[in-house]
């Protein structure tokens, strides 16, 4: 079965892509190495056996994308390429219009053109509306929050738009918070400049390369005032697509989205004290005003994906507290 993975080698399809150990498995990769390094497809090589090729291609590159398809056999694409900086979304619009929107408007034609019928897009809970007092549910209202947001959403619709004429087989994965790193060691988040996301900024912390963390915002809210999120092990991520490539083989006519999420809302200061608690390290911090378009809380009800996946949380917050350490601190 061969498995065509963009975003190969970013923070979540280099995690995926070193679980895909199945012997069934041909793994290609293909990435633009916008915030991916190309060193990590050496360590992912040692790791996963399965894996047999990387290039370099840029999905608005579309000739190129259909040179590469014609010289491979995909069965299936696990579409992760894609910018994922809300801030950066509203100050270069064009960029995650093309990136994103257009990007997967070619993948989505190149496939049409291959008679690839199998899709798994990693989408994201920005395409929900804000909702402080329960967890989100698939089914529950839909609302652009952000230039990032909309580019998902935006794919969520062409895909379903399209799925009757291409008879396409597909499973959108509603991501909450990824976070955490490889047991190895060797793999983990290291975006390109100063890091947005929470976990990337504190493993700048662990590293040295800044003495505190910015909390933004201290009034939201949630129980100790500083914003909640539901932040799942990468493991349990990467798991979510394992189980979906199953369902996807094993199943006809296909058409579905998950949330992944752990199912939990856990604020900033509960993310600092794991670190204090579980791995002996004080992280330093000074409140900040909040960022725009930042929301109090959001969290999942995951019982879709334990139900029709077969598939349950095993990580907690210690476990990417631990992970996370033993990474940025090598
Ligand atoms: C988490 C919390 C911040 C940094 C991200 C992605 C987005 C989407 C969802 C997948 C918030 C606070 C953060 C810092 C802080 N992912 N924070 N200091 O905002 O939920 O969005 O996840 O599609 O692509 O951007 O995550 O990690 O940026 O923030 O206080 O230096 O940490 O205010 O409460 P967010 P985040």
């Amino acid at each position: 079965m061969n498995i065509l993975v963009t975003g190969g080698l970013g923070y979540i399809g280099s995690h995926l892509v070193s679980k895909l150990i199945d012997k069934k498995f041909s793994i290609f990769i293909i990435d633009n190495l916008n915030n991916s390094k190309r060193s990590t497809y050496k360590i992912l090589k040692k790791i996963n056996p399965n894996i047999k090729g990387f290039k370099k291609i840029d999905l608005k590159n579309k000739k190129k994308l259909l040179n590469y398809f014609k010289k491979k056999k995909i069965d299936i694409v696990i579409h992760m390429a894609g910018l994922k900086s809300v801030s950066e979304s509203y100050s270069n619009v064009k960029k995650y219009y093309n990136n994103n929107i257009l990007g997967f408007v070619n993948l989505i034609e190149t496939m049409q053109k291959s008679k690839i019928q199998k899709l798994i897009f990693s989408s994201s809970a920005s395409v929900y509306a804000p909702k402080i007092s329960s967890a989100i549910k698939e089914d529950d209202q839909l609302q652009i929050n952000s230039i990032y947001g909309f580019t998902k959403k935006t794919i969520e619709d062409i895909i379903f738009l399209k799925s009757k004429s291409l008879r396409l087989n597909y499973i959108i994965l509603r991501y909450f918070n990824p976070a955490g790193c490889h047991q190895n060691g060797l793999l983990g988040e290291n975006p390109k400049g100063t890091p947005n996301n929470l976990y990337p900024y504190i493993g700048d912390i662990i590293k040295k390369r800044r003495k505190y963390l910015k909390v933004y915002g201290n009034d939201y809210k949630t129980k100790d005032g500083t914003g909640a999120r539901d932040y799942i092990h990468i493991d349990d991520l990467v798991d979510t697509h394992l189980k979906s490539l199953q369902r996807l083989f094993k199943y006809k006519n296909i058409q579905e989205v998950f949330n992944v999420g752990c199912g939990k809302s856990i604020t900033v200061k509960a993310v600092i004290n794991s670190f204090k608690k579980f791995c002996n390290f004080k992280i330093k911090f000074k409140y900040y005003p909040r960022r725009y378009g930042d929301l109090d809380k959001i969290y999942t009800n995951n019982n879709k994906a334990k139900k029709i996946l077969q598939w349950r949380p095993e990580k907690n917050l210690k476990d990417i507290a631990l992970s996370t350490f033993k990474y940025y601190n090598k």
